[in-house]
């Protein structure tokens, strides 16, 4: 982090196995971006405890989460990986923002009113305030680009209120994030319901390729996706959202255009189509699986970047902490 390259930050939750989604709408961009900038990627737990984990499997989660960042590409040596709940300073600079974000602006986010339905019995103020949190992520580390899925566009825009209302009221202290959302794969769809995100926490494992799943699994999910009944492999989302979002997943693990896609289909049958899709995913998660299989074998050196990745992450966090306690007024600490 000494070098003088802009600062990239992201992270996801550990609430499970990450998705084609999480995948396509965020890591993969992570990876195309780690040499530009200095990044930073967490494992967010502390946003997972907004929905009720068992400890086990939180625990669990987060560890393969770190390693799936690794196993897909990200260098752990060159980059931040890192849990977020081992740097406090997180929650200690969502304390301050919780005091410049307006109960109007969380009360418009469209993530908390789909959760709050979603857990009608546990609408706990930590989901109310996620977004404030994510902004502390954001801004702790003087963020620059923040590449996220079309999901995160709105959490992104408060971000950058809150950090404008703050250097407002007292002098320039955060720097004001740009959003990174890709043009394709922002905002992968649900196999079984195309016109819905696929998601992680869907009750339909159809629904959403794992990026663990063995590969005759992603075959058969992708030949069972819900497509249409007119038979031509065209880009459409309004009206072919199931084949259209196949296209996009095809088109990201090819490198072919939309148009390249579409021509390169002319005349074959979904049948084809679905077959084709299914190897060139299956295929290109392969690596990743494979990384994923060796690190899980590696304990001693998942543990040390994990313990280093933190500290520096803690010693980052802190430099900006200090200077926001100063600006609001907040005593030093005399030692
Ligand atoms: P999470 O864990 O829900 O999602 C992680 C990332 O995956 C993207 N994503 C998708 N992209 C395309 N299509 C989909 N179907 C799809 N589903 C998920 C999300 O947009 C996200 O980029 N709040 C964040 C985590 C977070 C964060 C941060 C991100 C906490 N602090 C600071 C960036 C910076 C989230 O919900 O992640």
């Amino acid at each position: 982090m000494m070098s003088d390259k802009k600062i990239l930050y992201s992270g996801m939750q550990p609430t499970g196995q990450l998705t084609l989604g999480n995948y396509l709408g965020a890591l993969k961009n992570w990876l195309l971006l780690q040499e530009e900038y200095n990044c930073l990627f967490s494992v967010v737990d502390l946003h997972s405890l907004t929905v009720r984990q068992k400890p086990a499997d939180l625990r669990k989660n987060a560890r393969n989460l770190l390693m799936q960042y690794i196993a897909a590409g990200i260098d752990p040596e060159e980059n931040i990986v890192y849990y977020q709940s081992h740097v406090s300073g997180h929650a200690e600079l969502a304390w301050i923002l919780n005091c410049y974000t307006h109960l109007g602006e969380l009360n418009r986010m469209t993530q908390f009113k789909e959760k709050s339905a979603k857990h009608e019995s546990n609408i706990n103020a930590g989901l109310f305030t996620y977004p404030v949190l994510m902004a502390a992520d954001i801004l702790l580390f003087n963020t620059d680009l923040v590449p996220v899925g079309h999901d995160q566009k709105q959490h992104l825009e408060l971000a950058r209120d809150i950090a404008s209302r703050f250097n407002n009221a007292n002098g320039d202290v955060f720097t004001v994030p740009d959003p990174y959302i890709a043009k394709v794969a922002a905002r992968v769809m649900s196999l079984q319901e195309p016109t819905k995100k696929m998601s992680k926490s869907d009750e339909n494992p159809n629904a959403y390729i794992l990026l663990l799943d063995e590969p005759n699994v992603i075959r058969n999910k992708i030949k069972r996706a819900v497509t249409d009944s007119d038979a031509e492999i065209r880009f459409d989302r309004g009206n072919k959202a199931g084949i259209s979002n196949l296209i996009e997943i095809y088109s990201c693990f090819t490198g072919m255009t939309m148009d390249e896609v579409q021509s390169h289909f002319e005349g074959k049958g979904y049948g084809d189509f679905k077959k084709e899709v299914g190897d060139v995913v299956a295929e290109g998660l392969r690596p990743l699986q494979e990384r994923y299989k060796e690190l899980q074998k590696n304990k001693d050196y998942i543990d040390q970047i994990i313990k280093k990745n933190g500290e520096t992450a803690n010693y980052l966090a802190q430099k900006t902490l200090r200077k926001v306690k100063k600006k609001v007024g907040l005593p030093e600490l005399v030692r």
